[in-house]
């Protein structure tokens, strides 16, 4: 579309932009974007062959029926309080539609997911920012400010922290709006905000697929929340937002409990030996509650990321204060590990 057809608003635009993904069968050692570096349960795949049939040619269930059914048995909930979206991502979207419109605030701690940014200049919103402190706590900040929309990525990103709940409960209890904490990494954390569900009205959780379900690839999330903040996104949602094949997915996920444990448990365990590596080759290490650990090497960022891109190892990198400096590695198999190591101590000697 020509430039000058796109409405003024978007002027100077900076979309987000996603880490990068080669092509499949490449090599690559891919520790950049949260994947799982391990496969779904076999009983999902089993589920997409079999639902990869003529039934393709309907539209899916436009709430997602058979997920959202599994995903409440799982939480021992009423499915109104569930609604499931095409990834974390398409549920944050949802947030702005429902809560926030133009000229509103929509709050958020620094640094943090990086898509609030773009999708405040989209919705005409204005980005409300509370900076963290070094030692990456909530800034009490956050709770006071009169926003009707906040985020709080719990835990967080890129910094792995985790918030503890009653820090996060003040900042529910100070807001009259919608706190919206996104746990897309919680599974690998010690403790969730799940119970704040039963004692306020204004929170909504965002869990994904994509993390400890080995999922990304299907793009499938969902929120847990009161039932008419829940409606209210089912409200602006697309029709047909989430694909039959996803569907029968997250169903097929979420009942196979001992394989999401698996890999949890493997992701923790690994986890603590790339941080133990890490910290021994003198990167400073933040402690992690998710699925990659963010750390700052002893040499120039810039220069370890592009010593491991040569040695076909692809990690995230900052170049924005206060994070500057600072990379963030997926936790991955023993064998990505080793990879890793040996590449790092060529770049580091
Ligand atoms: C903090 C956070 N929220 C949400 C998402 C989106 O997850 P999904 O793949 O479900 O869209 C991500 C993905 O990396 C994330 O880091």
């Amino acid at each position: 579309m020509p430039k000058s057809l796109v409405r003024k608003g978007l002027d100077g635009f900076q979309p987000y932009v996603p880490g990068e993904q080669p092509p499949d069968g490449e090599g690559w050692v891919k520790l950049n974007t949260n994947e799982s570096p391990l496969p779904p349960s076999p009983n999902v795949l089993e589920a997409i062959k079999a639902a990869a049939d003529d039934s393709l040619r309907l539209y899916p269930s436009p709430s997602a029926a058979p997920a959202r059914n599994a995903i409440a048995r799982h939480f021992g909930v009423d499915p109104s309080h569930v609604l499931v979206g095409n990834g974390g991502d398409e549920l944050i979207e949802l947030c702005f539609r429902a809560f926030a419109g133009p000229g509103d605030e929509v709050a958020f701690p620094t640094p943090t997911y990086p898509l609030f940014e773009p999708l405040c200049r989209i919705h005409d919103a204005v980005a409300s920012r509370h900076p963290t402190e070094l030692a990456w706590e909530l800034p009490p900040s956050l709770g006071a400010d009169p926003a009707p929309l906040k985020f709080i990525v719990n835990p967080n990103s890129p910094t792995g922290a985790l918030f503890d709940r009653p820090v996060v409960e003040a900042a529910v209890v100070a807001s009259s709006g919608v706190v919206v904490i996104d746990e897309a990494y919680v599974d690998f954390a010690p403790q969730s905000s799940l119970p704040l569900l039963e004692r306020h009205d204004n929170v909504l959780l965002l869990r994904t697929f994509s993390k400890s379900y080995s999922l990304a690839g299907m793009r499938i999330g969902f929120a847990l929340g009161p039932t008419d903040l829940i409606e209210s996104l089912n409200a602006v949602k697309d029709s047909y937002n989430v694909d039959r094949l996803a569907i029968v997915a997250a169903a097929a996920a979420i009942a196979d409990e001992g394989h999401h444990t698996k890999v949890v448990d493997e992701v923790v365990t690994n986890r603590r030996e790339l941080n133990a590596a890490l910290e021994s080759m003198n990167f400073e290490v933040v402690p992690s509650a998710t699925n990659f650990v963010f750390a700052k090497p002893p040499k120039p960022a810039a220069e370890v990321v592009a010593g491991l891109r040569e040695r076909k190892v692809l990690v995230r990198h900052y170049d924005r204060e206060p994070i500057a400096g600072w990379i963030r590695i997926t936790v991955g198999t023993r064998d990505q590990h080793e990879k890793l190591f040996v590449a790092l101590k060529e770049i580091l000697s």
